[in-house]
């Protein structure tokens, strides 16, 4: 008879989910800024969000995925163009929909964590002038007011932006997401905006729910890309605390303080600095090795591969330590409960993710017998999608998905999820 070992236990409250967004899986969208990015040529397998997964007409059987699955809680996000077609005209419809599909999740036990940005916005906002106009942020805020409104019944707690870092990145650093950008200055300014939006929406989320006697302790906060940033040299070390302050720091500060560091635009001189998270959303896929460059334009460093670990299809770095080390550093510096977010891997054969999967939450349950209070864990992705610029190559579902026929199929990690889901632990035989 083999040995039982315990490779991690999570304590009974901890929650496990999955975590979508809106437009990588519903489809049928034409409103969105990233089904006119595909139309330009911009995916690399010329794939558009208009298939992804139909979830749009699947939900109740993604549902029933989702219960199988065992989850305590799934993160999903809206999608603004469906639910404001032009400005200041809102779609009943989309509502019902979007009432609805939170409702079969709560019909489950299944606890709603809903995201309000996504990468993606209406074609119609970014024709307005989108973040980098002076006072557009008016048309976000009012939008979730009306979501807030007419969903705050059912949703206790709210992302306000997914990856508010990545997202000025990509979309107004190195140009590669819409709308496409590439300006420094800009880049500043709109971190700065999404930051005092933020600050706004979370006084303003808590006030409609307390005003409107809604049920359930409300909860806000911002899901950040946070990765480990590791220099081997001299040199290294000190790029990888500049890349560590530019790429994690702005908008993680921004966003649970309200300060804006250097080198952001300031706020005028009345606000107050304060706390506007009700937890830390932390997003952990990968670590880079960050070495000196001389390039301005890449912020005089580059981002590098560690040569001596296992890679995902991406061929990011499997670096499972790296979850606990951001929830310690984030945890000792913000003592607000954390949620892990996101986690996950583009794994096509499925070889390393039940591994990647074991492991980081290993070092999860770690982290909370440390005393480091992560409250929960969302893995990235329940199925296959439309994964932005990757389009359909990308693997990162528990399931497989058939864009074609639109059947989903369990990945064997699928599996090995349940079984995590339902017992919170995961014992492995050693031994013959
Ligand atoms: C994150 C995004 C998510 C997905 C994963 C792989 O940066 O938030 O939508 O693309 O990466």
């Amino acid at each position: 008879m083999g040995v039982c070992m315990a490779i991690f236990k999570l304590p009974d409250d901890f929650l496990l989910g999955t975590v979508t967004s809106s437009v990588q899986i519903e489809g049928g969208d034409t409103g969105n800024t990233w089904y006119q990015w595909a139309k330009d040529g911009h995916i690399v397998d010329n794939s558009s969000p208009f298939t992804a997964c139909d979830h749009w007409n699947k939900v109740e059987e993604d549902t029933r995925i989702l219960k199988s699955l065992h989850v305590q809680t799934h993160r999903m996000s809206l999608e603004w163009s469906r639910l404001e077609p032009a400005p200041g005209q809102f779609s009943a419809a989309a509502l019902q929909h979007y009432r609805e599909e939170i409702q079969r999740l709560l019909d489950e036990n299944i606890e709603p964590l809903v995201t309000l940005h996504h990468f993606s916005e209406p074609v119609w906002f970014q024709e307005a002038g989108g973040w980098q106009r002076e006072g557009n942020a008016q048309y976000f805020i009012a939008y979730v007011r009306y979501v807030v409104e007419n969903l705050g019944d059912l949703v206790c707690e709210w992302v306000t932006f997914n990856e508010p870092n990545v997202y000025t990145l990509f979309g107004y650093e190195i140009g590669s997401f819409p709308p496409g950008i590439r300006n420094l200055r800009i880049s500043r300014q709109v971190k700065a905006e999404l930051i005092k939006t933020h600050v706004h929406l979370y006084t303003l989320i808590h006030q409609i729910r307390r005003d409107r006697q809604f049920p359930g302790r409300t909860r806000v906060g911002a899901a950040m890309h946070l990765r480990v940033f590791d220099g081997l040299t001299f040199f290294g070390k000190m790029v990888a605390r500049l890349a560590d302050h530019i790429f994690n720091e702005l908008c993680l500060a921004g966003m649970t303080t309200g300060r804006l560091k250097f080198p952001l635009p300031g706020w005028p001189s009345s606000h107050k600095k304060g706390r506007y998270a009700d937890f830390l959303g932390i997003n952990y896929y990968t670590r880079n090795i960050v070495e000196f460059a001389w390039d301005p334009r890449l912020y005089f460093y580059r981002w590098l591969n560690d040569k001596s670990l296992d890679k995902s299809d991406l061929g990011w770095d499997i670096y499972p330590q790296g979850i606990y080390r951001v929830c310690k550093k984030y945890y000792s510096r913000y003592k607000l409960p954390i949620y892990i977010t996101e986690n996950g891997i583009s794994d096509k054969h499925d070889n390393r993710r039940p591994d990647y999967l074991v492991r980081h939450l290993a070092w999860l349950a770690k982290a909370v017998s440390a005393g480091i209070k992560v409250e929960r864990y969302y893995h990235w992705t329940l199925m296959d999608n439309f994964e932005w610029l990757e389009g359909e190559t990308a693997k990162f579902g528990l399931y497989h998905c058939n864009f074609r026929t639109q059947e989903r199929t369990a990945r064997k990690s699928a599996e090995l999820f349940r079984a995590v889901c339902m017992t919170k632990e995961f014992t492995a035989e050693i031994g013959g």
